[in-house]
C-alpha cells in the first residue's frame, strides 16, 4: 500500500518540488507555448536552485504531498501578495498546485487545498486569492469545491506570450460570520 503524507515543504524538497512542477506544468500548458519559450519558462520558475532560493524568502510556504517518500505534488502560497481587483489589507496567493500527471484525480490535490485551507484560516481577516487559466475548467470547478469564487479576469505575460487568467478569491472572514450566523 503506498504511504501518503501531507507536510510543510522544507528546503530539501526543491529537487522534487522542481520535478513535479516542470512535469505538471508541461502536460497541463506546455501547448500555449513554443518549445524554446516552454523550456526557458521552466528554466526561469521550476529551476532546483530557484526552488530552493524561495524557501529563504519567509512569504513563501510550501505544502508538499509525499507518495512513499517522493514529492509528487505541491502548494505554494504567497504571504502578503496582494491582487489589484482585492481590497482586503491581508491578502495571501494560492500562486501554485501541481500534482504529477501519473498521480492526478487521486484526491492528492484536494488534501493540498485542505492544508492550505487550514493554514489561511490561521491568518486573521485574510482573502485568499488565486489565478488560472481560463480555459482551465476543471481547475475553477476544483477551487469553487473549496469556497472560491470568481470575481475577474487579468493576464499573465511571458516573453510576449499573453495567457487569460481567471481571478478568484475566497474571504476567510466572511466564512467565519458566516459559522457563526448558522449556529
Ligand atoms: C489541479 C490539480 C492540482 C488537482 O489535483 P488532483 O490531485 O488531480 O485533484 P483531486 O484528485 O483532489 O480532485 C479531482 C479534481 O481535480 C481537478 N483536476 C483533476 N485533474 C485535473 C487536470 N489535469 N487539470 C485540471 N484540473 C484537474 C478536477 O476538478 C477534478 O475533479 P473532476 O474529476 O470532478 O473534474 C492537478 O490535477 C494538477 O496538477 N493539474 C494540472 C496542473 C493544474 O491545472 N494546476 C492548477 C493551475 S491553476
Amino acid at each position: 500500500m503506498n504511504r501518503i503524507m501531507i507536510r510543510r515543504g522544507v528546503a530539501g524538497d526543491a529537487r522534487g518540488i522542481s520535478r513535479t512542477g516542470r512535469e505538471s506544468f508541461s502536460r497541463a500548458f506546455g501547448h500555449l507555448y513554443p518549445l524554446d519559450v516552454l523550456e526557458r519558462y521552466l528554466d526561469d520558475t521550476y529551476s532546483e536552485q530557484k526552488i530552493a532560493s524561495s524557501f529563504s524568502n519567509s512569504r513563501n510556504v510550501f505544502i508538499v504531498a509525499d507518495v512513499d517518500d517522493e514529492v509528487v505534488g505541491f502548494l505554494k502560497l504567497k504571504l502578503a501578495c496582494h491582487h489589484q481587483l482585492i481590497h482586503s489589507e491581508c491578502q495571501v496567493q494560492v500562486q501554485k498546485i501541481y500534482v504529477l500527471p501519473n498521480f492526478a484525480s487521486s484526491g492528492l490535490g484536494s488534501c493540498l487545498m485542505r492544508s492550505a485551507d487550514a493554514e489561511i484560516g490561521g491568518i486573521r481577516s485574510v482573502t485568499a486569492w488565486l489565478m488560472v487559466y481560463e480555459e482551465n475548467r476543471r481547475a475553477v470547478c476544483f477551487y469553487e469545491r473549496f469556497g472560491y469564487r470568481v470575481i475577474g479576469r487579468d493576464t499573465y505575460g511571458f516573453e510576449g506570450i499573453r495567457v487569460p487568467f481567471t481571478v478568484m478569491e475566497k474571504n476567510y472572514s466572511n466564512e467565519l460570520r458566516n459559522t457563526v450566523d448558522s449556529r
